[in-house]
């Protein structure tokens, strides 16, 4: 039997990528400045990894039902879910987001000052563990919304941290959880999905938080996210 995560078929994989386009030309139209975002990341070089425009849609509505003002992103790159995130925040809200890459975070700093979001983005260059011991110093957070979008074997880790750090009724979001459904074989011998596993695990057992993850497929192909609300509100 072929491993789970080889067995979706290129013409659903086509069928995904097409549904994406329909709604990219109708619920979720791009505007220029997020067009200009994903053509400078591409100019530079960068990995097109970004959320889709439905999956950062998501985000951006999340923001706004949360009433959200204060958000931490892992994983900046190109800055396209941060410009989506930052928009649907309140003026004095603060978006901060982490990047180990300083060339991935100019082509950020450009994008998302051309999007004219840049007073609520504060981007951190350097690995994401390393910036947070800084922003406990600082007294940062409780965030409303913790966004999780970096080195994937890190995201327990991360998840762990923030948990201690988001308001109750906040939520904690997760990219890149489902893996092409490896998710579901424990057999899988990437380090990057085990550490999915061993956080869906961790969270059955969990009352800090109640979790679900939805899996996705679309241009970006089969993934999923977790989505975790802190309880006590
Ligand atoms: N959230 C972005 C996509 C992020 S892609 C969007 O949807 O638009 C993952 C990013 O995490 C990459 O830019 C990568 O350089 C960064 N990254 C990888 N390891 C990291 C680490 N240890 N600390 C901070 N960022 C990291
Ligand atoms: C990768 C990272 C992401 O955040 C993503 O959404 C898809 C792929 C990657 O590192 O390959
Ligand atoms: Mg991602």
């Amino acid at each position: 039997m072929a491993r789970l995560s080889d067995r979706i078929q290129p013409v659903e994989a086509e069928v995904f990528a097409e549904v994406d386009r329909f709604i990219g030309e109708t619920v979720v139209v791009e505007d220029a400045a997020l067009r200009a975002a994903v053509e400078a990341a591409e100019a530079a070089g960068l990995p097109s990894i970004q959320v889709s425009p439905p999956q950062g849609k998501l985000l951006a509505l999340l923001v706004r039902l949360l009433g959200a003002k204060r958000i931490l992103e892992f994983g900046t790159l190109g800055g396209y879910s941060a410009i989506l995130m930052a928009r649907a925040l309140p003026a004095d809200g603060q978006l901060i987001t982490l990047e180990a890459r300083p060339e991935y975070a100019e082509v950020a700093r450009q994008s998302i000052e051309r999007a004219g979001v840049g007073e609520k983005v504060e981007i951190r260059v350097g690995p994401a563990l390393e910036a947070l011991p800084v922003l406990e110093e600082e007294g940062a957070g409780p965030f409303d919304l913790v966004f999780i979008d970096a080195d994937k074997a890190s995201t327990p880790d991360y998840f762990f941290w923030a948990l201690e750090r988001t308001r109750p009724g906040g939520l904690i979001i997760a990219d890149n959880v489902v893996r092409k459904g490896t998710l579901a074989d424990a057999s899988d011998p990437d380090e990057a999905t085990q550490a999915q596993r061993r956080l869906h695990e961790e969270l059955a057992t969990d009352s800090r938080v109640s979790a679900t993850t939805i899996q996705t497929v679309g241009a970006k192909g089969h993934d999923g996210f977790l989505i975790a609300l802190l309880e006590g509100a």
